[in-house]
């Protein structure tokens, strides 16, 4: 379920299992619809959603985005006996609400930056009490819109009062957080209820332009493995971030199924969570499910048993790198781009092109229809090769305005 690049990538890759699974994505997209058969219906539309999978008699449902998940999506499913992969929407408070991911993470002793949850514009300023850069993130899903890193006081009150006077997110806290300095790392798990199975680390790319400049993005690129020292054992690190919380929202009768994505600050003082989401990330699973070797499908269906990843062979990545480009229209992040004929060239093998924000237009053409359009993946056996094989990729592609970064994966060359 979803229509976005990130939803591309799980089709394919469930595409690949040996089953070779029948595929249906609601709603999909002009790429998806490639490798899936598309359904009509939005991924608000819960209740046409069980519907679709009940009249469909699915043996499976992959939620990919947020929304459905906090809104109930997978109780709904499961009161239907259709199994599906992702939390319910109590577990899925870890993303829904920063203060009760906070909470959790104090209860299970995951190290995370110091904070407090601030309710007035004054109550902010005091928590901030001068430290700037500081970090607010609205207490509540705000399409990657929550988190300002405000560099003085002007700016402090500017989004302290977006968020609790102008309510520019509806109704909702403000937490307050001490500011993180290192190196981030994506890290996922492949979670049944019982135990954490880290997936290969990724690092995404937020802003819109070269050197970390500029407004933040739903996500320019990401590459995997990562070669950083802090991200060496994903194991080692899952038992520090994922497993406690795991085992915290079990003993309150909340298990959670489906993917936990840690956001991590290496810093000095050793690795922080700077947010959970209950999902996969976009656009990390883009670089990170081409390298995963075995049965996508298995996996996830054996995940929404209780315990039941411990009866799966263990999780295996590929030796190679993975490099995701993600090309965004003009405007980007400020505006959309919509209709704009899209081309794209001979690809050789070795890459994966996934549809985020594209359309058929009256004639059929291929059409931009969103902020982020498309994602060109590579793998190579480097980082080199799999760098330079995305960004060959990505100058078949053409469209106007065309907004690309430079520099991903530069990191992991260098
Ligand atoms: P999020 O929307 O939660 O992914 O946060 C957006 C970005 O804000 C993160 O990727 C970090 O770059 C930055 N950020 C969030 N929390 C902190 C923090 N405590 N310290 C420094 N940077 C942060
Ligand atoms: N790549 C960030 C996210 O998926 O939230």
């Amino acid at each position: 379920m979803g229509g976005g690049g990130r939803e591309h990538a799980i089709v394919r890759a469930l595409g690949r299992s040996p089953g070779a699974p029948e595929l249906l994505c609601a709603p999909g997209n002009p790429g998806i619809a490639q490798d899936a058969r598309v359904l009509d219906i939005t991924v608000s539309d819960l209740e046409g959603l069980v519907h679709a999978a009940r009249q469909r008699r699915v043996d499976l449902v992959v939620v990919g985005p947020e929304g459905p998940l906090v809104g109930g999506l997978v109780d709904r499913l499961k009161r239907e006996g259709i199994p599906a992969f992702g939390p319910t929407a109590a577990a899925a408070r870890l993303e829904g609400s920063k203060a009760f991911a906070k909470e959790v993470m104090a209860a299970a002793g995951v190290p995370t930056g110091a904070f407090s949850v601030v309710r007035t514009v004054e109550e902010g300023l005091a928590a901030i009490d001068g430290r700037y850069p500081a970090v607010l993130k609205f207490d509540g899903l705000a399409a990657g819109k929550g988190v300002v890193l405000p560099a003085d006081e002007a700016e402090a009150r500017a989004a302290l009062e977006a968020f609790l006077v102008e309510r520019r997110h509806g109704p909702g806290d403000v937490v307050v957080e001490e500011f993180l300095e290192g190196e981030e790392l994506s890290l996922l798990a492949l979670c049944d209820g019982e135990r954490a199975y880290p997936l290969a680390p990724a690092q995404d790319y937020k802003r819109i332009f070269d050197g970390d400049r500029g407004p933040n993005t739903g996500g320019m690129g990401s590459y995997s493995p990562v070669p950083a020292p802090g991200a060496q054992d994903p194991a080692a690190l899952a038992a520090l971030v994922h497993q406690p919380v795991l085992d915290e929202l079990a003993r309150r009768g909340t298990p959670f199924h489906g993917v936990l994505y840690a956001g991590l600050m290496l810093t000095a003082d050793g690795p922080k969570v700077i947010e959970y989401n209950a999902r996969f990330g976009d656009p990390e699973t883009q670089a990170v499910l081409p390298r995963l070797q075995g049965d996508l499908a298995q996996l996830l269906l054996a995940a929404t048993r209780p315990g039941g990843l411990a009866e799966q062979p263990p999780l295996a990545f590929s030796e190679d790198w993975a490099v995701t480009l993600v090309l965004a229209g003009a405007g980007y992040p400020e505006r959309s781009a919509a209709g704009d004929v899209i081309t794209i060239g001979e690809l050789p093998g070795g890459v994966e092109v996934t549809h985020a924000g594209t359309a058929r237009d009256v004639d059929g053409n291929l059409v931009t229809a969103g902020g982020r359009v498309l994602n060109v993946t590579a793998l190579g056996p480097t980082a080199t090769a799999a760098r330079d094989a995305a960004y060959a990729a990505a100058d078949l592609i053409t469209f106007e305005g065309r907004q690309l970064r430079s520099d991903i994966a530069l990191r992991a060359v260098e």
